[in-house]
């Protein structure tokens, strides 16, 4: 069985066909990075536009890489939230109307169910396992026990994690998108020249903030009054920056597991998915956790872990497999939750 995916939530065009037997076959993917940097952000109007564009040729590039007519497809899988609205219409259009032509199944995608099942398609991992799911637009931790079946752990009350690394970027002149910049500086950064705080840490619960910390970063630069071209004082604030958020993940993920620990009896896994899970230093303090809560931990590669039509695909698979291809509506969500029994957290203004 083959499936398109179509992904357009955000700022990347992302269209693959992938195989029920977990190949890739084709994978394109379009970033719009250089029109959204100029504003140090995804501007909403600018990237529906672009995936107007592009969406089209991606798509007839795909099938011409796998070699592949439509009617070899068994379906469509698109995204149809949460994200910007313009983007998901473009793709949720594009969809329909390859469906129309061909009488083509199509189904609606959650994008977080899509980062949730990544692994399942990179590592072939079984169910039960604690997620991890860190991005420019979420900071949540999930139990995830089947296709569909999510409970939420905890979620953040404010910024999302990667968020946090682009506006802590952005205040420091690195320009975007932020993660990557502040990992590279970090490198040469003293992480504890700067006592920034750890929001949330030692609770009870396995929520996260990042506010808090990023407005501590705007104080030590007015404080520090450090500008532009301040190599080394960008260096250790970036560094002191990552090693907080750090902190935060690997304590509220260590609560998690401890949580889900009762829940199945066999071998305990980690996922950890989102475009922050590219962040070796992150990921290596998440290797450790893992190691000494001896679960098994499980990170797609930095292509599958950022925002990309594979994801769409495969969960658009997982889905027909267990027969609930239809069972969401082909209309766009700017929100869907993917524990709609978790209550709303105070101010969580993000995608989830
Ligand atoms: O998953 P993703 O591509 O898009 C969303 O669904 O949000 O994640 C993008 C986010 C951006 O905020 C970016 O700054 C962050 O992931 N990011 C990183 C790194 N690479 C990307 N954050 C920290 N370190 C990185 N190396
Ligand atoms: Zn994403």
């Amino acid at each position: 069985m083959i499936v398109l995916g179509i992904e357009t939530s955000c700022d990347e065009t992302g269209v693959a066909l992938v195989s029920s037997d977990r190949r890739v076959l084709a994978e394109q993917l379009y970033s719009q990075l250089d029109a959204h940097a100029v504003y140090g952000g995804v501007v909403p109007e600018i990237a529906a536009r672009a995936h107007v564009e592009r969406l089209d040729l991606l798509i007839s590039a795909a099938m011409n890489e796998a070699g592949l007519q439509f009617p070899d497809l068994a379906g469509i899988a698109v995204t149809c939230g949460p994200g910007l609205i313009g983007g998901l219409i473009v793709g949720l259009v594009t969809a329909r109307a390859i469906g129309a032509a061909t009488g083509l199944p199509l189904v609606a995608v959650n994008h977080l169910e899509a980062h949730a099942l990544t692994a399942r398609l990179t590592d072939g991992i079984e169910f039960p396992y604690t997620l991890l799911l860190v991005s420019g637009g979420h900071a949540q931790l999930l139990e995830v026990s089947g296709v569909g079946r999510y409970r939420r752990l905890g979620s953040t009350i404010d910024d999302a994690v990667g968020e946090a690394f682009d506006k802590v970027a952005k205040m420091l002149g690195l320009g975007y998108p932020g993660g990557p910049a502040v990992e590279r500086m970090a490198r040469r950064g003293d992480p504890a020249r700067f006592d920034l705080p750890r929001p949330l840490l030692n609770r009870a619960d396995c929520n996260f903030s990042f506010s808090g910390l990023k407005t501590a970063c705007r104080l030590a630069i007015l404080k520090e009054e450090i500008s532009e071209g301040d190599d080394q004082a960008i260096a250790d604030l970036c560094a002191s920056f990552q090693m907080a958020v750090g902190d935060c993940l690997v304590d509220r993920t260590r609560r998690a597991l401890a949580r889900t620990r009762t829940a199945g009896s066999g071998e305990r896994r980690l996922v950890v998915a989102g475009g922050v899970a590219a962040n070796a230093s992150i990921g290596a303090r998440l290797r450790e956790l893992a190691a000494a809560e001896r679960v098994a931990l499980h990170v797609p590669p930095a292509r599958l872990c950022t925002d990309n039509g594979v994801m769409i695909a495969w969960a658009g698979l997982e889905r027909l497999a267990c027969g609930r291809g239809d069972e969401f509506p082909l209309a766009a969500r700017a929100r869907w939750p993917l524990d709609p029994a978790a209550e709303p957290l105070a101010g969580a203004g993000v995608k989830a």
